[in-house]
């Protein structure tokens, strides 16, 4: 799964360094191409000879070569990876990244890079519990880094408890699953987000408190890990800047409706989290609506964009829905899976503090088609979208 990749390994201060010759070794023997940049503190642990042997590449340290005066570039290096994997990572330097402080040759490389990037954070227990460090991690999440969790055991310090650093199989194992998803999902996929309005007159509309910010992620996500996204927005504040992403921003239900069943047969999968209007008004009045004593708006039924593309769906084809309930949630997401012909559906409940329209967190289930069910904690938007992400390659994978 490595071969020919380009791996960059960030080696920081903390003793678990040692084994990050094993990683690089790893990582060469499945095939990847491997540059290892260092912090000045990650030398005392571990020698750049043994790494600059182990990854048949020169490690990168310095900003600067002082013999002749050329720089290390960590812009090339930036736009030379694959993936960016920071094992062992200090809580000093989990602490920069989330700060943007760049003050060594591997903190520059964080900020230019363009790949996904991957922390293996090793530590003593009280270093990794406390709260400006657990703090920083969420910062970090947030801004769409990935873990690979520590796992507990005995610490440098002689202590016992959470902060070793995952072993290298594992980081390796965890890089091999990242580009076997990435291959999964060199796909196109339409995505619907945000909320639709639907205008009485020229100035008024019936809407809901969608923001978009799941539909967003989960855009940014897909696209990130190699999708070709279309996006189709409904009104938000959002913006969309990743490459990978097409947008289409649209108003109301019918014209998010028409664009999505015109672009649904050229993609491989679809998933519908916008929150669209049911209902719109029967009549829309071409001028202002002057004071009245009364005022009665009839309303008509609005297309059901999922239940139409699951009835067009073909079995090349995977389709997902959200579902977002107050009450009888599980009764509800199994009603909606089954109508919308969806292979899996997002289930969040309303009752649920801190999910649903306008948080940045969501606490969700996810329910598949053949039965599994998997019930995820409070966490960003931007994690759950990682979740979504790939049971969605796990479907693609079975098709
Ligand atoms: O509104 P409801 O709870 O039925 O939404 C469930 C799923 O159906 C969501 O994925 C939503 O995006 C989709 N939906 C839709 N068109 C509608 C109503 C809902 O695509 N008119």
């Amino acid at each position: 799964m490595l071969q020919g990749k380009h791996i960059i390994i960030g080696i920081t201060g903390s003793i678990a360094a040692y084994k990050t010759a094993l990683l690089t070794r790893l990582l060469i023997k499945q095939g990847a191409t491997v540059k290892i940049v260092m912090t000045p503190l990650a030398k005392e642990f571990i020698t750049p000879v043994t790494l600059a042997t182990l990854s048949k590449n020169t490690v990168l340290s310095d900003f600067f070569h002082h013999d002749d005066g050329t720089w290390n570039s960590h812009v090339d290096l930036g736009i030379w990876a694959d993936v960016f994997v920071i094992a062992p990572c200090t809580a000093n330097t989990l602490a920069k990244m989330a700060n943007g402080i760049a003050d060594n040759l591997l903190l520059t490389t964080y900020l230019s890079v363009r790949c996904p990037v991957v922390v293996a954070p090793a530590m003593d227990m009280d270093m990794f519990a406390h709260k400006a460090t657990q703090r920083n991690i969420t910062t970090l999440k947030n801004d769409g880094v990935s873990f690979i969790e520590p796992t507990s055991g005995e610490l440098a310090s002689g202590l016992d408890g959470k902060g070793r650093m995952a072993e290298p199989e594992a980081i390796a194992q965890w890089l091999s699953d990242f580009f076997e998803t990435k291959e999964s999902l060199k796909k196109k996929i339409l995505i619907t987000a945000g909320p639709t309005y639907e205008a009485i007159d020229p100035v008024r509309f019936i809407g809901n408190y969608s923001t978009g910010k799941m539909g967003f992620a989960i855009a940014e996500e897909a696209a990130n890990r190699g999708a070709q996204v279309t996006l189709i927005a409904g009104p938000v504040q959002l913006k969309t800047t990743h490459p990978n992403i097409t947008r289409i921003d649209v108003k109301s239900a019918q014209e998010m409706h028409d664009v999505a069943v015109k672009l649904f047969p050229e993609m491989d999968a679809g998933i519908l989290s916008a929150a669209v209007a049911d209902f719109t008004p029967e009549t829309k009045y071409d001028i202002k609506i002057k004071e009245k004593q009364s005022l009665t708006i009839h309303l008509k039924p609005n297309p059901d964009i999922a239940q139409k593309l699951g009835s067009i769906k073909t079995n090349k084809q995977i389709l997902a829905g959200f579902a977002l309930e107050t009450n009888d949630e599980m009764a509800h997401a199994m009603g909606k899976l089954e109508r919308k012909n969806f292979d899996f559906i997002v289930l969040n409940s309303l009752a649920d503090k801190g999910a649903g329209f306008g948080y940045d967190t969501n606490k969700v289930t996810i329910i598949q088609r053949n039965g599994e069910k998997k019930d995820f904690e409070l966490k960003s938007k931007k994690e759950v979208a990682k979740d979504i992400i790939s049971i969605l390659a796990s479907c693609l994978d079975r098709i």
